[in-house]
């Protein structure tokens, strides 16, 4: 029997993490299960910044960006002295159970933890989209609507000037961020770790949109691939078309959670709760985009990422 879970949210934040802290928190006290936060993540564990929440505490949070736990990135918790501990701090509140909010980074901490005795159960809150068991992780989807809404206004400035811009947009190592906003807004040119990156190919892909009369040119860039400032220069230098770089940064991280976003933080949040209640353990939420469901961190870990090729050819056909 469960009767005291914590709650954490660690890595980069996500839009959506205050909306599953709420669900998580809110969903155990309805069950009669005490809920305690974990302040900054597996730091805050580890330096025993946990405090007993009540549900009057998350009032206020679902329409809110950003964690409201804060959040830190703590490398030292793959050693083992760190990671236990966090694991005393837990015991000597007598808490058995933590939810942890994060990504792949979060998960190899929960599943340090399960190792060491605490049950764990992980929820995807990352706006990169890189955990591979599950098609959305919470946050991914606010992030695409703040790209769209910025590449919509880089177009608009693009054709009145008849530029081409590169906007290079967050992602880490995942290129979903750059590949569902480039599709969603009609980009030229989407650029990958998956696609790779060719100078010459792009040279070539703007001179042949000027030849066809088109009054701008939208490159959407996952960022760590290149240095993007240079390359608009290489461009204007090669095709002669007027170039700039947007850079989001990290505008992609915050404001107030989609609908979406709310939506599945709140019932992965709740799941989370009735699978530590089940007995489930060391295993992350998931979603096929219909079902949830649970993988443990080990495959979920471990699962490769596949090519979306039917996404990636559909954007080079109808540009
Ligand atoms: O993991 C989310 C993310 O926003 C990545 O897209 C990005 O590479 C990274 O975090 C940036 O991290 P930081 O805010 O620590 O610079």
């Amino acid at each position: 029997m469960i009767s005291k879970i914590a709650v954490l949210t660690s890595g980069g934040d996500a839009p959506g993490m205050n909306a599953a802290i709420r669900a998580v928190t809110r969903y155990a006290i309805n069950r009669g299960i005490e809920v305690y936060a974990v302040y900054n993540g597996y730091r805050g564990l580890v330096e025993n910044k946990i405090v007993k929440l009540n549900a009057h505490d998350v009032s206020e949070k679902i329409n809110r960006g950003g964690t409201f736990l804060g959040s830190a990135r703590l490398p030292e918790f793959a050693q083992d002295e760190v990671a236990l501990k966090g694991v005393a701090n837990l015991r000597a509140l007598g808490i058995d159970a933590l939810v942890a909010i994060g990504g792949d980074g979060t998960y190899r901490g929960a599943q340090k933890l399960s190792r060491m005795g605490i049950n764990t159960i992980g929820l995807p809150g990352t706006i990169d989209n890189d955990i591979v068991s599950t098609k959305y992780t919470i946050g991914f989807d606010t992030a695409l609507n703040t790209v769209i809404d910025a590449i919509d206004k880089i177009r608009d400035t693009s054709s009145s000037h008849e530029r081409c811009s590169i906007i290079e947009v967050m992602g880490r190592h995942c290129g979903d961020i750059a590949l569902h906003a480039g599709i969603a807004t009609g980009a030229e040119a989407i650029i990958t770790s998956e696609t790779g990156f060719n100078e010459e190919e792009l040279f070539d892909l703007v001179r042949e949109a000027k030849a066809n009369g088109k009054s701008h040119v939208l490159i959407v860039i996952s960022e760590l691939l290149t240095d993007t400032v240079q390359l608009a220069k290489n461009i204007q230098a090669n095709t002669g078309f007027e170039s700039r770089t947007t850079i989001l940064g990290h505008i992609q991280r915050g404001g107030s959670p989609s609908a979406y976003d709310r939506y599945l933080a709140t019932t992965m949040g709740a799941y989370a709760v009735q699978q530590l209640i089940d007995g489930t353990t060391d295993a992350c939420v998931c979603t096929d985009g219909i079902d949830l469901f649970t993988v443990p961190f080990e495959t979920a870990l471990d699962l490769e990422r596949s090519h979306d090729e039917f996404a990636y050819e559909l954007a080079k056909t109808i540009q």
